[in-house]
C-alpha cells in the first residue's frame, strides 16, 4: 500500500501555487523597475497596509524584530527603563527590549487566552515603568480597551507586538492601531507572509511616523545628513511587491483559518486530556495550540509528537521555555516557579498544523491520529 502524504505544520506551497501568475509578474515588474530599495512599489504597499489597518502611518522595516527596536527607540525607552511584557512569547519580544538597554518585567499570562494577564500587570508597575508591550499570541487578540486603560492610568507607552496577528481586531478595531505603535512580521510563515523577512510599524501619531522613517533609514534627514542613531532596516521592493499582491487575500485567508479551527475544536470535543484553545470575534488563529492535560502523571508530550510524526503529521510546540527562564536572561534573576501559568503551558502547549488550504480530509486525519495517538499513551502508561 503506498504510504500516506504527510501533513506539514505549515504548507505555503498551495499559497504560492494559487498566486503563482500574480507573483511572477509582480516581481518581474520590480526586476525591470531597477529599483530595489524603497522607491514606488515600497510606498504604495506602506499606504495600502496602513489603509488595510485604519492607521494613519505605516512605516515599513526588514523584521518583525527591527520593528519592536525601532518603537522602543523611538519612543526613547533606554537604560534605567523597564518594560512589561510576557514570557509566553517568541524571544524577540522580550530580546528587543533588552536591545534597546532597558529592562524586560514579566508578567504571567492568562491559561486561556495565553495572553497578558491583565489583573496581574498593575502589581508589576513601578516608577521605572515606561512601556507595556502586549502580544497577540497566536493571533488571538488582547483585551485592548482594558490595557489602554491600565497604559493610560499609569503614563504608559503601549507598543504592539502584531507579529501573529496581522488583520485580527480587538472590538472592531484592528490590533496595532490601539497602542502608540502597532510592530507587524511579515515573516513567510507569518498570516501576511512576505517571501523572505519583512515587518511594519504603524501609527497614528505624524512626529512618530517621522522619527521611524529616520530610525529604519541610517538616521538620515537627508541624503548625508544624520540627526539620530539610526540602523539599516528597509523592505525591499521585492518583499513590498509579493505583500501587495497577498494583501487583498489576508480577510479571506484568515477566515479560512477560522474555519479550520473551528472545525478542529468540533472534532476534538470530548476527547479526554485535551483542551482546545480559546476562542474570540476578532482571533485570526496564526496557530491552532490545545493544551495536553490530565493525563497519567509521567505522560510525555514528547512522545505523542514522535507517534504522530511516524504517522506523517507534524506539530510544534510553541514555546517550550518561558522566556524568564531562558539561559540569556538568567541574569535577570527570575526562578522557576515565578510564572506558574506560562511555566504549565510550555510543558503542555501542542500546536496542530494549521493554514488556510488545510483540506478537511486532512484535518479529520490529525484529530483521528491524536485521538489514537492518546489512547496508545494512555494503555502503556497504565500499564
Ligand atoms: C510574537 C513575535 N514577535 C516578534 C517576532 C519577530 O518577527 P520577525 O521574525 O519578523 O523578526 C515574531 C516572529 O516569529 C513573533 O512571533
Amino acid at each position: 500500500m503506498p504510504s500516506r502524504p504527510s501533513i506539514p505544520i505549515l504548507d505555503l506551497t498551495r499559497q504560492h501555487q494559487a498566486l503563482a501568475p500574480a507573483l511572477t509578474e509582480a516581481m518581474a515588474a520590480v526586476m525591470s523597475s531597477g529599483a530595489f530599495i524603497g522607491g514606488p512599489v515600497v510606498e504604495s504597499f506602506e499606504s495600502q497596509f496602513a489603509a488595510y489597518l485604519g492607521a494613519a502611518h505605516c512605516v515599513s522595516c526588514n523584521s518583525g524584530t527591527d520593528a519592536l527596536y525601532l518603537a522602543l527607540r523611538s519612543l526613547n525607552v533606554g537604560p534605567g527603563d523597564e518594560v512589561i511584557t510576557t514570557p509566553f512569547t517568541f524571544i524577540a519580544t522580550a530580546q528587543t527590549i533588552s536591545a534597546v538597554g532597558a529592562t524586560p518585567v514579566f508578567v504571567d499570562v492568562h491559561p486561556r487566552s495565553f495572553n497578558l494577564d491583565l489583573d496581574r500587570l498593575p502589581q508589576a508597575i513601578t516608577p521605572r515603568t515606561r512601556a507595556i508591550v502586549p502580544v497577540h499570541l497566536f493571533g488571538l487578540p488582547l483585551d485592548m480597551g482594558r490595557l489602554m486603560d491600565i497604559a493610560q492610568a499609569h503614563r504608559l507607552a503601549v507598543i504592539e507586538d502584531c507579529a501573529q496577528a496581522t488583520g485580527a481586531d480587538w472590538e472592531g478595531k484592528k490590533v496595532g492601531t490601539w497602542g502608540q505603535i502597532g510592530c507587524f512580521s511579515f515573516y513567510p510563515t507569518k498570516n501576511l507572509g512576505a517571501c523572505g523577512d519583512g515587518g511594519a510599524m504603524i501609527t497614528q501619531d505624524d512626529a512618530l511616523a517621522t522619527t521611524l522613517r529616520q530610525l529604519r533609514n541610517h538616521g538620515r534627514t537627508g541624503l548625508y545628513s544624520h540627526e539620530l542613531l539610526g540602523v539599516n532596516s528597509r523592505l525591499d521592493a521585492l518583499q513590498a511587491a509579493l505583500l501587495e499582491v497577498k494583501l487583498p487575500h489576508l480577510d479571506t485567508w484568515n477566515q479560512q483559518r477560522r474555519q479550520v479551527a473551528q472545525e478542529y475544536t468540533r472534532l476534538l470535543e470530548g476527547m479526554r486530556g485535551i483542551v482546545p484553545p480559546q476562542d474570540g470575534p476578532g482571533h485570526v488563529w496564526h496557530q491552532y495550540t490545545l493544551q495536553v492535560q490530565s493525563l497519567p502523571a509521567n505522560f510525555d508530550r514528547q512522545s505523542l509528537q514522535a507517534t504522530l510524526k511516524a504517522a506523517g503529521i507534524a506539530t510544534m510546540v510553541y514555546y517550550p521555555l518561558p522566556l524568564h527562564l531562558q539561559p540569556v536572561y538568567q541574569q535577570l534573576g527570575y526562578q522557576p516557579g515565578a510564572f506558574p501559568v506560562a511555566e504549565r503551558l510550555a510543558s503542555q502547549v501542542l500546536s496542530l498544523p494549521m493554514f488556510p488550504e488545510l483540506r478537511p480530509e486532512e484535518q479529520q486525519r490529525v484529530v483521528d491520529t491524536l485521538r489514537q495517538a492518546l489512547a496508545l499513551e494512555t494503555k502503556i502508561l497504565l500499564g
